[in-house]
């Protein structure tokens, strides 16, 4: 098939090789055996979706900017089998930053005082559908803190509206753990696909970065829930989490593997100085392009975001995740008034920009790499929603 190759020369999927290395900062250089070992680990992974676990770890442990680059070329040819170039497009809207509970690494948590928060009525959500939905986009994400002001009853009669005003488009509910019951009733009225990221699959990270009060069972049972009624389920984590090791890394490799979800959303951790893990580093730019690799290689059909928290941390995040295997973007269309208001990071790209030049700066960053805007429903390939 078409591909961009041309390794160890100057282009690697459709980046140049030197934009990589001096963004990825190559720090050291493997000997040759280290790195043929790894080249090998990459090979094997590309071949069989599956590693052991002391074999991922054996990359992540070892990897420089060397392999990534193969790495990388590999998470692209195994994306192009499937996707191409095209990347689908999600509309984001932002529906309320009230929430209930405790993630200590998120700016909108319950316990971050002093903050304007606010949420959409219904009306203000189909407003911003129908903005979206007039620019072309076709999947609609609506994503808040966990807020009890949307009850299932109010959630059924927005779903309705917006499906019965828009015929040929995806909703996807992104507003945390709720009871099976609940999913299911929200399926039924309408919702496609849920995002709900397990956020580590380590439990005693999980612990870490979460209070008491929450439950790493409980959310893992949410997933296998959705997954159940019949949703396409987004998974995903965070990379650079304080004391995260490669370790938990890889559990998050093998979880991913057993959920088998349609959809992965992986950023790295941005430190938000107004919540109790400040003064902590956030992650990098190289340990989360490898782990989206990782993840293209180990679930080749996944839909696989260049995440709004890659493009804050690099101008070019986005960028490097489409050649690093991602093939999904999700540009914000919340009233514009509120963006800023919905800080989980700060510093949060395209908070100003209006939804219809977000749309524009979005397709020109996309065909900067060579690739497409796909503004169709953006299914999960194969996938078939049984009633
Ligand atoms: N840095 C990066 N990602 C964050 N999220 C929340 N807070 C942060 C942060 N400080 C992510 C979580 C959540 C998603 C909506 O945003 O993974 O699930």
């Amino acid at each position: 098939f078409f591909c961009y190759y041309i390794y160890n020369n100057t282009r690697v999927g459709v980046m140049d090789m030197n934009t990589i290395f001096d963004k990825l900062e190559n720090d050291y250089k493997n000997n040759s055996k280290v790195s043929d070992k790894i080249k090998y680990l990459i090979d094997k992974l590309a071949q069989n979706s599956n590693l052991e676990k002391d074999e991922f770890l054996y990359i992540l442990d070892n990897i420089s900017t060397d392999e990534t680059s193969y790495l990388f070329k590999k998470a692209y040819e195994v994306k192009y089998i499937y996707y191409q170039n095209r990347v689908y497009l999600r509309a984001l809207i932002e529906i309320s930053s009230y929430c209930n509970m405790g993630c200590k690494y998120c700016g909108i948590n319950f316990k971050v005082k002093g903050i304007k928060r606010y949420r959409l009525t219904i009306e203000e959500i189909v407003r911003s559908c129908e903005i979206g939905y007039g620019l072309g986009y076709r999947t609609f994400v609506m994503q808040s803190g966990e807020d009890s002001y949307y009850t299932d009853e109010l959630l059924v009669e927005m779903l309705r509206i917006i499906k019965d005003k828009f015929k040929d488009v995806r909703i996807t509910l992104s507003i945390g753990e709720r009871s099976k019951e609940s999913y299911q009733k929200l399926f039924d009225a309408g919702a496609d696909r849920y995002l709900l990221r397990h956020e580590t699959a380590s439990r005693r990270l999980y612990e870490h970065i979460h209070p008491s009060f929450m439950s790493f069972d409980n959310r893992r049972e949410c997933l296998y829930n959705l997954k159940e009624i019949g949703y396409q389920v987004g998974a995903g984590l965070m990379v650079g989490l304080p004391t995260q090791t490669n370790e938990d890394l890889v559990k998050d490799l093998q979880f991913l593997k057993k959920l088998n979800p349609e959809m992965v959303g992986i950023g790295p951790y941005l430190c938000h100085e107004d919540t109790e893990l400040k003064g902590n580093a956030s992650g990098t730019l190289k340990q989360t392009l490898i782990m989206v690799a990782l993840t293209r290689l180990i679930l080749p059909k996944a839909l696989l975001p260049a995440t709004t928290a890659l493009g804050t941390l690099d101008e070019l995040g986005r960028e490097l995740a489409l050649s690093a295997g991602a093939n999904v973007m999700m540009p914000n269309i919340s009233p514009t008034e509120n963006r800023a208001l919905y800080e989980i990071y700060q510093n949060k790209i395209c908070v100003d920009d209006k939804s219809e030049f977000s749309l524009k700066n979005i397709e020109a960053k996309i065909n900067s790499v060579d690739h497409v805007i796909d503004l169709g429903v953006g299914d999960y390939i194969d996938f078939e929603r049984n009633e």
